[in-house]
């Protein structure tokens, strides 16, 4: 069974209560907060006021997702606003390794996130600090884009190193998720699977989420 994070991103920002709400009845396994600063990439959506103003709504654990430069300066109002896991992209940090170390020490997991040029292998002296590895499908900016194929590779790569290690780090894959793609990368390895366009666009959103959760 994979877990399944629905991005809020493609959620209805008009009405989140009432989304959070269907998270919650359908116990999802985490809520995926993707945060963008119009620097980083070229899309703005939310800070550490609407994830604090969000967090009363559900027990789920919120997976905060850090598209934005120099996290090193702003993590602590995410960590505070109410994150349990934060995912940080390496090379918008100037010091990455005291930055994963700053939110695992207040007790958060914390996960790194790779864009699609980007390879595991230049995990290697990071790798057994993380919690998580999101591997980026898409280029991060947007919901609703297509799955790039290579991320499939890169599952595999990435699970290679985890178990030669013997690492309990979760491979979360974000982008172009729904149930043909879910159904490969689980394959390939991935633990959790975000998906925003697929279940919150979908029809019938408990058959979206019932069809990752299966895979
Ligand atoms: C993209 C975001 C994703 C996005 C995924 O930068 O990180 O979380 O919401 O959207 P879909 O599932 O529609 O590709
Ligand atoms: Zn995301």
């Amino acid at each position: 069974m994979a877990l399944v994070a629905p991005s809020i991103l493609s959620a209805d920002f008009t009405c989140l209560a009432k989304d959070f709400k269907w998270m919650s009845d359908s116990q999802v396994d985490f809520v995926h907060i993707d945060v963008m600063d119009g620097h980083y990439v070229p899309n703005l959506t939310l800070g550490p006021p609407m994830i604090k103003a969000l967090r009363p709504l559900t027990d789920l654990p919120f997976d905060v997702h850090l598209m934005i430069d120099n996290p090193d300066q702003t993590v602590d109002a995410y960590m505070e606003a109410g994150a349990d896991i934060i995912t940080v992209h390496p090379r918008t940090s100037h010091h990455l390794h005291r930055l994963i170390h700053r939110i695992k020490d207040r007790g958060l997991k914390a996960g790194l996130a790779l864009n699609p040029s980007e390879s595991p292998r230049d995990l290697e002296f990071i790798l057994e600090d993380l919690d998580q590895v999101l591997l980026m499908s898409v280029n991060p900016g947007f919901g609703g884009q297509s799955f790039i194929p290579s991320t499939l590779e890169k599952t595999r790569i990435l699970r290679d190193m985890i178990q030669a290690k013997n690492l309990d780090i979760q491979i979360a894959v974000d982008g172009g998720v729904n149930a043909e793609t879910g159904k490969a990368l689980v394959e390939a390895g991935a633990h959790m699977l975000v998906a925003g366009s697929y279940i919150f666009g979908s029809k019938n959103r408990d058959q979206a989420l019932a069809s990752l959760r299966a895979l």
